[in-house]
């Protein structure tokens, strides 16, 4: 077992019968999702929300029931990966790109549980480029926007030769802050700027993080 699987396999322990769940993007939530499937075969009956496509995809492999939206008030639990973790249980998230629907169903649920592996853990978020999510239109005079703003280095997220486009149809611009002393203050602005749709940093919305080891331990911090 990897670290990344320690810590997915243990959220999966969280998810009991009847719960309704966020279902969470990239490397270390597949194997929350994996696991999720197997108790899902098994029995359990729970009802999910997918962040991405690649996890609704997911989830329909694993036979996960997926619900709209509009059927669903509160979700009881969402389980998501992060790119970096601070002491505070702030983070940056949004490397895979599915940040605006991580960040949609993060703040629905009553319990959001970061799963990471330890070398996710930073003493200040800013190493990891912070992804922001940005309108198509006009998508220059943000980034350049952004750029006189912060003076570092932004660059538009590519695929290929092309520009990156999330589920939302929308453009992602990587900043490197190296190193961001005030993420709540930095969230409000980013958040307030016309033309940004949404930002990596997630603050105050953290529950618990499940740090997951290469041995297969996990720690688990509230
Ligand atoms: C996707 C995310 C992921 O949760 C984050 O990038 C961590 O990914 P991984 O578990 O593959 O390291 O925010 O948008």
């Amino acid at each position: 077992m990897n670290a990344k699987q320690a810590a997915g396999y243990r959220a999966a322990e969280l998810v009991k019968e009847g719960m309704t769940v966020g279902l969470g993007t990239g490397s270390t939530a597949y194997y929350a999702i994996e696991k999720i499937g197997e108790m899902v075969a098994s029995g359990l009956s729970i009802r999910a929300i997918a962040t991405s496509k690649a996890s609704e995809e997911l989830a329909a492999k694993y036979n996960i029931p997926l619900v709209p939206a509009a059927d669903v008030d509160r979700l009881d639990i969402a389980i998501d990966g992060a790119d970096e973790v601070d002491p505070d249980m702030a983070l940056i998230k949004g490397g895979g790109g599915a940040l605006l629907r991580e960040k949609l169903v993060a703040v629905q649920s009553d319990r959001f549980v970061v799963i990471a592996d330890s070398g996710k853990r930073v003493e200040r978020l800013g190493q990891f480029k912070l992804p922001i999510e940005i309108v198509p239109f006009c998508y220059e005079w943000t980034l350049r926007l952004l750029r006189s703003r912060y003076k570092v280095d932004i660059e538009m997220r590519m695929d290929g030769d092309k520009l990156y486009v999330t589920d939302n149809g929308n453009y992602i611009a990587d900043a490197a802050f190296g190193r961001i002393e005030s993420p709540g203050r930095l969230s409000d602005e980013l958040k307030a700027t016309t033309g940004v749709v949404e930002h990596g940093l997630f603050v105050g919305i953290a529950d618990t993080v499940i740090i997951g080891y290469e041995d297969g331990r996990t720690e688990i911090i509230e």
